[in-house]
C-alpha cells in the first residue's frame, strides 16, 4: 500500500525535497530505513498541557499510545494542539474551538501523517479535533482522557459544575460564607481528568464513542484508572491497523452515525452544547444535520443515565454501570438505536461492539422500560424572536412545571414579562435592582452573547433570579438568550437562539416589560408586540447603526466574527465548510 507519508519520505522523482523532508527527522535517531520502509507515521494530536488541566493527563497517556503504535509497527509523531481549557480561557473557551480546528487541519494536511490519534477531553477539544479529522479525512481514532474521580463533600457526591451552581445559591441566600463556598465548589474536582458530571465533556466524549470514533468503552473510564492506560495502548495499536485498512472518518461519521449519537445523547441527558458541536462536525463531512433532527430523532428518547445534573451519580458510577456500551445496549434491546449496523473504528458495527455489554447497575443506567424521565431530548423552538433555540425540557422541575405550565386551558404555554440584559456584565450589575420589579411571572432574557456578540458565545443563559426571590424560595426563573449555558447546569433555559441579536435577530429589539409567550407544545416563543411595532423597532435599530457589541480584543476575535456561522449551524467558520476531505485532493 502506498502510504501518504511516503510522498514526503520516499519520492525518487523529487530527491531534493525528499532529502529536506527526511533529514531533520533522522535527528530523533530514526533510521532512513524506518522512514522509507512504509511504516505508518501516526500523529498524536496532543491537547494536554499545563494550560489545560482537564486534558493534561494525556501527556502521561501518550506514552502508552506510543507503545501501542510501536508494537503494531507504526512510528509516532506527537505534536501540540492549540489549548482549549473550559475553565481557564477568557473570554470563553468556545472562541478557541474553531482556532484549534484550523491549526489541526494545517498540521494534519501539511505534515507526513498517515493517521492520527485525537486526544479528546475538555468540552471543546472533542468537537475541534473531530472537525479537523473530518475536514482532512485521514484515518483517525479518538481517545478520551477520561472523567475525574467522583468528588465528595460532607458525605455526598460533589459533581463538577453542579456543585458550584448549588454553592452559588447557598452563598446568595446567605447560608454559607466564602470559605465554605470555595470548599464545597472545589471538592468536585478531585483528580486529573474532565468534569465528572454529565456536562459537555462527558457528553461529547460519550458521543465520540457513539459516533464510532473511539474504541468501545473508551469514553467513560475514569482518568486515573489502570484501564485508561490500557485503552490508550489499544488505541495506539488500532490506529496503525486503520491506516492499513484505509478506514477514514467519512467511512465512520455517516448520517447514520450522527442519528445514533442523537439517540444516545438523549439517553445520557446530554449537554445543550451537543447540537452545536455535532452539527459542526457533520457540516465538515457534508452531512446535513439540523436542530429539527435533534427534536425529531431525540426528543422522545427517555433519560436512562442517572448522572448529575439530571440525576444523582457521577463518572465513576457511570463507568461501573456499563458506560456508553451499556446505554447503547439498552437502546438496541428496546429497538430504539436508529442504526445498529453503523461502522466504528475497530472495524465492527456498533451493535457487534455493544451486544454483550449488560448494564450492571440499573440504578445508575436505568432500564429502557423504567427510565428516569420519559422524553429527554431537546425541543427546537422558533417564533418571532428567533428561528431556532434549544430547550432541554427534561430538566424542568415539578415546582417549575406547577408554577408555569399548569394552566388547565393551556397546559404547555405561559405568558411572561421580559427582563432584558445586554450581556453578562449588565446582568450582574442590574439583577438585584428593585426598580426592575422582577417576580415569578418574569422571564430573564440575555442577548449579545452569541458567536458574534460575545465572540464564541458565552455560557450565561442559566441566570439565577435576584437574591430577594431566592430568599423567598424561588430558585429558578424561566430564562432565554442567544448565548449558551454550561452542560453541567440543570437550568430550564431557552438557549443557543439563532440568529443572535448581533447579526440582526429579533432578540435585539425585545424590551424589558414586553410580554413573551412560551408554548412548549407548539415549540414556539413569540413576543406579543405586534408586527407593526416589530417593524418600527427594527427600522429604529437599523437607523441607529444596528445592535452594538463590545469591540474585538484580539485579532482572532475579529477574524472569527467576520466569518462565523450561528449556533444552529454549528458555529462553524463559513469558508471552512467549503473544504471537504482535503487529503484526498
Ligand atoms: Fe474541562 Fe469541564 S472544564 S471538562
Ligand atoms: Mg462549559
Amino acid at each position: 500500500m502506498n502510504l501518504r507519508s511516503q510522498q514526503w519520505f520516499d519520492n525518487p522523482d523529487n530527491p531534493g525535497m525528499t532529502a529536506i523532508y527526511v533529514g531533520h527527522y533522522l535527528n530523533y535517531g530514526l533510521t532512513l530505513e524506518e522512514l522509507q520502509s512504509g511504516k505508518p507515521i501516526i500523529g498524536i494530536a496532543q491537547t494536554g498541557s499545563d494550560l489545560s488541566p482537564c486534558n493534561r493527563h494525556h501527556l502521561e497517556l501518550a506514552k502508552r499510545v506510543r507503545s501501542g503504535i510501536g508494537s503494531a509497527g507504526g512510528i509516532c509523531f506527537e505534536f501540540p494542539v492549540h489549548p482549549i481549557q473550559e475553565t481557564g480561557k477568557r473570554p470563553t473557551a468556545a472562541l478557541d474551538r474553531n482556532l484549534a480546528y484550523l491549526g489541526l487541519v494545517e498540521s494534519l494536511f501539511g505534515y507526513p501523517l498517515d493517521g492520527v490519534v485525537l486526544t479528546i477531553g475538555c468540552d471543546k477539544t472533542t468537537p475541534a479535533l473531530l472537525m479537523a479529522a473530518a475536514t482532512v479525512n485521514i484515518p483517525a481514532i479518538a481517545l478520551s482522557v477520561g472523567p475525574m474521580l467522583n468528588g465528595w463533600h460532607k458525605g455526598k457526591r460533589a459533581g463538577t459544575g453542579s456543585s458550584i451552581w448549588e454553592a452559588r445559591k447557598l452563598h446568595a441566600a446567605g447560608e454559607i460564607d466564602f470559605a465554605e463556598f470555595m470548599k464545597m465548589s472545589t471538592a468536585s474536582t478531585p483528580s486529573v481528568g474532565f468534569c465528572n458530571t454529565m456536562g459537555t465533556a462527558t457528553t461529547m466524549n460519550s458521543l465520540a464513542e457513539a459516533l464510532g470514533m473511539q474504541l468501545p468503552g473508551a469514553a467513560a473510564i475514569p482518568a486515573p484508572y489502570r484501564e485508561r492506560g490500557q485503552m490508550s495502548y489499544m488505541t495506539g495499536q488500532r490506529i496503525v491497523e486503520m491506516v492499513h485498512e484505509d478506514l477514514k472518518p467519512s467511512d465512520i461519521m455517516t448520517r447514520a452515525a450522527f442519528e445514533n449519537a442523537i439517540a444516545v445523547n438523549s439517553a445520557l441527558g446530554g449537554s445543550t452544547n451537543a447540537p452545536i458541536h455535532l452539527n459542526a462536525v457533520a457540516a465538515h463531512l457534508e452531512v446535513t444535520l439540523t436542530n429539527d433532527d435533534w427534536q425529531s430523532l431525540g426528543h422522545d428518547i427517555p433519560l436512562l443515565c442517572n448522572v448529575q445534573p439530571a440525576g444523582a451519580y457521577l463518572g465513576e458510577d457511570f463507568y461501573r454501570a456499563g458506560g456508553v456500551p451499556g446505554v447503547v445496549n439498552e437502546l438496541m434491546t428496546a429497538g430504539t438505536l436508529p442504526h445498529p449496523d453503523a461502522m466504528t473504528v475497530n472495524g465492527r458495527t456498533i451493535s457487534q461492539n455493544c451486544a454483550d455489554t449488560r448494564v450492571t447497575d440499573a440504578e445508575v443506567i436505568r432500564p429502557f422500560a423504567a427510565p428516569l424521565k420519559p422524553a429527554a431530548g431537546f425541543v427546537n423552538l422558533s417564533g418571532n424572536v428567533f428561528d431556532s433555540a434549544i430547550m432541554k425540557t427534561s430538566v424542568i422541575s415539578e415546582a417549575f412545571r406547577a408554577r408555569y405550565l399548569s394552566n388547565p386551558d393551556d397546559p404547555e404555554a405561559c405568558e411572561l414579562r421580559a427582563i432584558v440584559f445586554d450581556g453578562p456584565e449588565d446582568y450582574h450589575d442590574r439583577i438585584d435592582d428593585p426598580a426592575l420589579e422582577i417576580d415569578e411571572r418574569c422571564i430573564l432574557v440575555i442577548r449579545g452573547c452569541g458567536p458574534v456578540g460575545y465572540p464564541g458565545g458565552a455560557e450565561v443563559v442559566n441566570m439565577q433570579p435576584p437574591a430577594a426571590l431566592i430568599q423567598q424560595g424561588i430558585n429558578e426563573l424561566p430564562t432565554m438568550g442567544d448565548g449558551r449555558q454550561s452542560g453541567t447546569s440543570g437550568s430550564p433555559s431557552i438557549l443557543n437562539a439563532s440568529p443572535e441579536a448581533a447579526v440582526g435577530g429579533n432578540l435585539g429589539i425585545l424590551r424589558t416589560g414586553d410580554l413573551v409567550r412560551v408554548d412548549l407544545r407548539k415549540a414556539r416563543v413569540d413576543m406579543l408586540i405586534g408586527d407593526a411595532v416589530i417593524a418600527e423597532r427594527r427600522a429604529a435599530l437599523e437607523a441607529a447603526g444596528g445592535f452594538v457589541f463590545p469591540p474585538h480584543q484580539t485579532p482572532w476575535q475579529e477574524i472569527q466574527r467576520a466569518m462565523v456561522d450561528q449556533f444552529d449551524r454549528g458555529m462553524v467558520l463559513k469558508p471552512a465548510v467549503e473544504y471537504q476531505q482535503i487529503a484526498q485532493k
